[in-house]
């Protein structure tokens, strides 16, 4: 079955979106904000969103478990993010100087991140990625980054590969030889591995996903985590955890409480912004005051900076936000809804002759079209992707959204009921039935 015939429903209640998307053709290269956003052949346009829904412009509702790139925890107008915005918005909405809030938000990311000593704002998870790289690189006096198979780190050039298999291949034009030229690229939940690749090297940083996201929602094994922090201390490297998707989400410390390990370097962004774009580098004070001008110069000094860092708005959305979660009760509810939807939606595809099984912890998971183990982004690219395409378009014609069609991967949020998750099983029931 090829995707146009699997999409015929989706397509006969789109009519508008299908305009929309015709005339933003005209004016996007591909129609699009950002390629992760398409669905073929056409995306819906949405007009409004609330709670776990979102409402297109032919007047469709969708469940939405992709919960805008995994940042709203929360769900969509949560009243007390809308309401911090909505005070701020009212005084102004950027001063570009020092202001409370931004010192109120350190503090809080401060007091919930286990790691977390010192800080510093940046406009998205990308930006943090690359000024942590290059603070790494001042700290330790190397230039060789390591990075894993699967991982995402934003568009950053040196970190922009090796993100699906073939690892070697280059992903986009743009990438000069010598961008990536000091990158080591290490295998995912393999110590021998990523010890064998890091063997010879002085790198400066590795970084890591504690939970692989866009790779498929793939947790790395607690082991091999805490061996990483050893042989990364071993070989006095910095260990960087992108915590980007997984900071307050796996719990109000992020992965790195969940797991019990403690990393030199934390990257924060989606959830840290409450909706609103921003990122965060944290971590270990001797290594973040070489950002400080005052006590460093020259190449010593590791510059950071940006028109919107700290931005006011996006720092009322994020202390909203991490009020809301730093008790732990929404995770602790949401993680059990995820843990309900692992077990079950294996148990269905399993009984209806599906080879597949869920991946991801607490309130992240992913659906992979295989029966071999998905420990790495090797296994998880074994996947059926055609089986995978089928599921998403059948859950989306049914009211359900997921990204992305090859690799379906979820988040709930605090505004999901019991009901929606039973709504998500029934359906992938149908489908099984569907696909027999
Ligand atoms: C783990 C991880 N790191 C970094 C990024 C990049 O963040 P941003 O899109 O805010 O630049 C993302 C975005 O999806 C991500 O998932």
């Amino acid at each position: 079955m090829v995707v146009s015939e699997m999409n015929d429903e989706y397509v006969r209640k789109t009519p508008r979106s299908k305009q929309m998307y015709q005339e933003a053709r005209k004016f996007f290269p591909a129609g699009i904000s950002y390629r992760i956003r398409f669905i073929e052949p056409y995306p819906f346009c949405v007009t409004d969103a609330n709670g776990s829904k979102l409402f297109d412009i032919d007047g469709n509702i969708y469940t939405d478990y992709w919960c805008a790139h995994f940042a709203l925890i929360l769900g969509h107008r949560h009243p007390a993010v809308t309401d911090a915005v909505r005070e701020q918005i009212e005084k102004d909405l950027h001063y570009g100087v020092t202001h409370e809030l931004e010192l109120k938000l350190a503090k809080k990311i401060v007091g919930m991140v286990p790691s977390a000593q010192l800080i510093r704002f940046t406009g998205s998870g990308t930006e943090a990625n690359m000024y942590a790289v290059r603070l790494a690189r001042t700290y330790t006096g190397r230039r060789q980054v390591g990075k894993f198979e699967g991982n995402w780190h934003g568009g950053y050039d040196p970190l922009h590969v090796a993100m699906k298999p073939p690892y070697n291949e280059i992903p986009s034009g743009g990438l000069t030889p010598g961008s990536l030229a000091d990158t080591v690229i290490l295998p995912y939940n393999d110590l021998d591995g990523v010890r064998r690749s890091m063997n010879g090297k002085e790198l400066a940083c590795v970084l890591i996903e504690p939970v692989m996201g866009a790779g498929g929602m793939i947790p790395a094994e607690k082991e091999f985590l805490k061996g990483l922090v050893d042989l990364c201390r071993e070989k006095d490297t910095l260990l960087i955890f992108d915590e980007v998707i997984t900071g307050f989400r796996l719990g109000p410390g992020g992965a790195q409480q969940f797991y019990g390990v403690k990393p030199d370097l934390t990257i924060l962004g989606k959830i840290a912004g409450g909706g609103l774009p921003m990122g965060a580098i944290t971590g270990r004070s001797d290594i973040m005051e070489r950002m400080d001008h005052t006590k460093y110069k020259g190449s010593d000094y590791s510059f950071h900076g940006g028109t919107h860092t700290g931005n006011p708005v996006s720092m009322a959305a994020g202390l909203a936000t991490l009020k809301v979660l730093e008790d732990g009760s929404v995770h602790q509810k949401i993680g059990k809804m995820g843990e309900k939807v692992r077990k079950e939606l294996t148990g269905i595809m399993d009984h209806g002759g599906l080879k597949f099984q869920t991946t991801g912890v607490g309130s992240i998971f992913g659906c992979h079209f295989t029966d071999i183990p998905v420990k790495d982004a090797t296994a998880a690219s074994k996947g059926d992707k055609e089986l995978s395409k089928r599921f998403m378009y059948f859950l989306l014609e049914r009211g359900i959204f997921c990204l992305t069609p090859e690799l379906v991967h979820c988040a709930i949020s605090a505004a999901h009921t019991e009901a929606e998750m039973d709504k998500f099983l029934q359906e992938a029931q149908r489908f099984t039935k569907q696909t027999k």
